[in-house]
């Protein structure tokens, strides 16, 4: 079929993935990126988007299945914007991952002698996640949790037992729900700025089982959205606190100014020997288990200079900076979240550390001053999936430290910025850490060292 449109039908043979739960074919010369297809497969898929030079494409029948193919665990998949691979076995989903970073690496970055990556498989594949954020929404039962439909910002599907969420917190969205629904509460309708109920945000504890919710709401009825917890908090012992999260813009976000209800707003986390406090809020690797295997690696890249300074840009609640302050005279960390840096703060002090800055602001803002304070022998940097703004490498190469180690949950973007650092420095080490099974989502860890 030439010059294909959306609605349009196409069989196609998929040679490669590619980051976001791709597979990658060709039609008539047209590169096109296909959902639920994986290499060596033939499918029929529909186009659903057309770009200028590229198609996007969803499976509509899958004609020459692969070996790894499965049927998958949870009966929402597909139609959940959350996972993009379950029907394929655990082992096939990593060693995808694999091929796209590496493939990142060869054509994005250009970087030919990329070291053989150590591969950190996850443990487990379900029942990972210490974070969810579920959204109110409502069909003919009346008001429910889920999660929106991949690509439908307006439609959401039940969720409320997702198989990547800890047991206590299907159990804690069913009761949060029921008791919306005999209060006869209304979820938020966005296009009508109407309603109450908007999200529901689970964090849970690894370390001692301890899960905290917060519910945000439209407008601050206190009272009511206490209720909506003390159900869950009467049965469930793992329920350590709860907050109301107010938002009353128009817009779907779940953040907006947190009042506590009832207990702690926080939960903790035992980390390689320290302890970190997590709000709500606060940014924090959402696989807690493999967040330890994954800080594990990023120390043993950092090694140690215990008469030095070291950097860690974008810290979150400053688990790296903390965990490097045992290996360097001073660290300094740099975050823009403002409860995150308070958080980090706070665990620094239970934890007895004193030789970490935390500076809340924007690295971009930043870096400039801390260079000029003090002169880094390591920089470690773990930036959202956008990656670091050019300035802010522009910045690091001049002050050129020892070694760099960039953690990166994004290929395209981590081979971006190596294509630039690599003029100045080499990668020594690489390691690929998988913490989020069932979806396209991975990790890398790289280590650079200056050239002269
Ligand atoms: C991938 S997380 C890493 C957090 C931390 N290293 C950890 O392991 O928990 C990225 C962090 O960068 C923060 N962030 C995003 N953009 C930033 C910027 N321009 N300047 C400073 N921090 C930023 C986010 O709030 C988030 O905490």
């Amino acid at each position: 079929m030439a010059n294909p449109r959306p609605g349009d039908v196409l069989q196609l043979r998929i040679d490669t993935p590619a980051f976001g739960g791709f597979g990658v074919a060709r039609h008539e010369g047209i590169v096109v990126f296909v959902r639920f297809a994986y290499p060596g497969e033939s499918v029929l898929a529909k186009v659903v988007e057309r770009k200028k030079t590229l198609l996007f494409a969803e499976t509509v029948e899958v004609l020459e299945a692969s070996p790894n193919r499965r049927k998958p665990p949870c009966p929402s998949y597909g139609l959940c914007g959350g996972c993009s691979c379950q029907e394929i076995d655990y082992e096939a989903q990593f060693a995808l991952k694999v091929e796209v970073v590496e493939d990142c690496m060869r054509h994005i970055g250009k970087i030919a002698d990329f070291p053989e990556p150590e591969l950190i498989r996850a443990d487990r594949e379900f029942g990972y996640r210490n974070k969810m954020e579920l959204s109110f929404g409502e069909d003919d039962g009346g008001i429910f949790l889920g999660q929106h439909i991949r690509g439908r910002f307006n439609k959401l599907i039940t969720a409320e037992r997702c198989l990547l969420m800890p047991e206590v917190g299907r159990d804690i969205a069913t009761s949060v729900s029921e008791a919306a629904r005999s209060a006869g509460l209304e979820a938020y309708n966005n296009y009508r700025d109407c309603g109450l109920l908007r999200h529901l945000t689970l964090r849970f504890s690894e370390t001692d089982g301890g899960v905290i919710a917060g519910i945000t709401a439209r407008s601050p009825e206190i009272d009511r959205i206490r209720t909506l917890l003390e159900p869950a908090r009467d049965r469930f012992t793992e329920l350590v606190g709860s907050s109301m999260v107010l938002n009353e813009r128009v817009g779907d976000t779940a953040k907006g100014e947190v009042t506590n209800l009832f207990g702690r707003s926080y939960i903790e986390e035992e980390m390689l020997g320290l302890r970190f406090q997590i709000s709500l809020e606060s940014f924090f690797q959402t696989n807690t288990r493999m967040a330890r295997v994954f800080y594990s690696k990023i120390l043993d890249f950092a090694g140690e200079a215990p008469n030095c300074v070291a950097f860690d840009l974008f810290s979150g609640t400053g688990t790296i900076a903390q965990i490097l302050s045992r290996r360097f005279a001073m660290v300094v960390a740099i975050e823009n979240v403002e409860r995150a840096v308070h958080d980090a703060r706070i665990s620094a002090e239970n934890n007895d550390i004193s030789n970490v800055e935390f500076i809340f602001g924007s690295v971009e803002k930043q870096l400039a001053g801390a260079i000029g304070k003090y002169r880094p022998e390591l920089v470690v940097l773990d930036p959202p999936r956008s990656g670091i703004a050019k300035s802010s490498l522009e910045k690091i190469i001049e002050c050129r430290p020892k070694a760099i180690v960039y953690a990166s949950c994004n290929p395209t973007t981590l081979a971006r910025d190596l294509a630039m650092l690599t003029e100045s420095y080499i990668i020594s080490r690489a390691a690929i850490v998988d913490m989020f099974p069932q979806t396209y989502h991975i990790e890398s860890i790289v280590r650079l060292d200056g050239k002269d």
